[in-house]
């Protein structure tokens, strides 16, 4: 087995969340995240619009009662002036909620990590893009699954070259929660509301994961894209199932069909590349494989944490072989490239090339790839150029 880079903790970071209350989804997710990796410790929180359930659950997280905030902005302003400022803010709202909380926490001179999508127009993730850079601050965006191991050596072998001359990307996100609108259901309410959700459904909340696992592996972003966009549920106002068809650079091809109409499917996020050489197959739901089909040879299930696999994927291993691991390490493995890079600035040296996590460029990668294939399939299902 690869022995796996152990931090020492104690670093003494800090951060605040603002989300996560009472019933939410992904704001544990973050938090269990960040505890299994002990390198910053929650400290303050706006989980809720509710005072009252913010407050719930800050006590079961053990948040300082003085340190739950009725309103995102009081906190940063509060939070900011302490002399033991937190370090950087965790955004697990909403989507529409994304840019203001974001673009506040940058101003106030917090790093922030934020979930996907990373806000809803085109306008807004520039002006997060340039605000980050123009204030020196890290911004991680949380497209979970490029904190796999194994999808981190797909990224090795394409990038070595195993596959020979890169042919095709083919990515699926297949669910089937929403194949009917679920009742008393928040995060099925907000996901199929365009005013907060945004301008796309299902490709806006699972297609951008299969584009950035796409663009990760691969290292490129699609040029073009052609789509076509379908609301199967009667009255839904967003896309619950979408093909896309996409150009890369070096005359690659891709497609990206994603969907939460497809009844069987729980998560079944799949990406298979084909080369001059070889090709590749990485299952979601199966994460700890990686498939390898070398041209003319039997094909090879590389298994995690296995001596021969490269050291990017090694780096980002806990557990023994045969010992699955799964979502919450990966969301750790993001947090464990950002944190690097924070105390590194902190340090005055530079970040290695492990730390490696999707930023806030990416996530603006992925509003434009939103925007592009609504366009698209307004304009009768056009090719559409994407902007850099
Ligand atoms: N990376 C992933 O794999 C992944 C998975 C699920 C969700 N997400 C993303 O995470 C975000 C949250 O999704 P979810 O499913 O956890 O939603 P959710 O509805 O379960 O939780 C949202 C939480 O935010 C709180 N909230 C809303 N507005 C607020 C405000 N102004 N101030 C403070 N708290 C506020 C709500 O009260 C709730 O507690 C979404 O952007 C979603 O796309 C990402």
């Amino acid at each position: 087995m690869v022995e796996a880079k152990r931090h020492s903790g104690g670093e003494g970071l800090s951060f605040l969340m603002v989300g996560g209350g009472p019933g939410a989804f992904i704001g544990a997710v973050h938090k269990a995240a960040v505890d299994l990796l002990g390198r910053a410790r929650l400290v303050g929180g706006c989980f809720s619009q509710s005072f009252d359930k913010s407050k719930a659950q800050g006590k079961l997280w053990s948040i300082a009662p003085d340190r739950v905030y009725p309103t995102y902005a009081q906190m940063l302003t509060q939070e900011a002036a302490r002399p033991d400022r937190p370090d950087f803010v965790t955004i697990v709202t909403p989507n529409n909620t994304h840019y203001p909380v974001a673009k506040m926490a940058l101003e106030k001179g917090f790093h922030v990590v934020c979930d996907k999508p990373l806000c809803l127009t085109v306008k807004e993730a520039s002006d997060l893009v340039a605000t980050a850079r123009q204030k020196r601050l890290e911004f991680l965006v949380t497209y979970t699954y490029v904190g796999y191991p194994m999808v981190r050596q797909a990224r090795e072998m394409v990038k070595r070259g195993d596959l020979g001359d890169l042919r095709l990307v083919i990515a699926e996100y297949a669910q089937d929660w929403l194949a009917d609108q679920p009742k008393d259901n928040k995060q099925a309410g907000w996901r199929t509301d365009p005013k907060v959700s945004g301008l796309a459904g299902c490709m806006g909340d699972i297609g951008t994961h299969a584009e950035s696992l796409a663009s990760f592996i691969t290292d490129l972003s699609p040029v073009s894209l052609l789509a076509n966009l379908d609301t199967f549920v009667k009255g839904r106002k967003l896309d619950d199932n979408g093909f896309v068809w996409l150009k890369y650079p070096r005359g690659i091809k891709g497609s990206i069909w994603a969907s939460q109409v497809a009844v069987g499917k729980e998560n079944g996020l799949t990406i298979r590349l084909f080369g001059t050489k070889g090709g590749l197959e990485w299952q979601q739901e199966n994460p700890n494989l990686l498939y390898f089909m070398p041209k003319g040879k039997p094909v090879e299930l590389l298994t995690r944490a296995q001596g021969y696999l490269h050291p990017h994927a090694g780096r980002y291993t806990r557990l023994p072989t045969g010992h699955p691991e799964g979502l919450f390490e990966a969301f750790a493995n993001l947090y464990d490239g950002f944190i690097s890079t924070i105390i590194a600035k902190r340090k005055g040296t530079k970040p290695s090339d492990f730390d490696l996590f999707p930023n806030v460029g990416d996530g603006a990668r992925g509003v434009k790839f939103i925007h592009a294939l609504i366009k698209s399939n307004k304009n009768k299902n056009t090719w559409v150029t994407l902007d850099k």
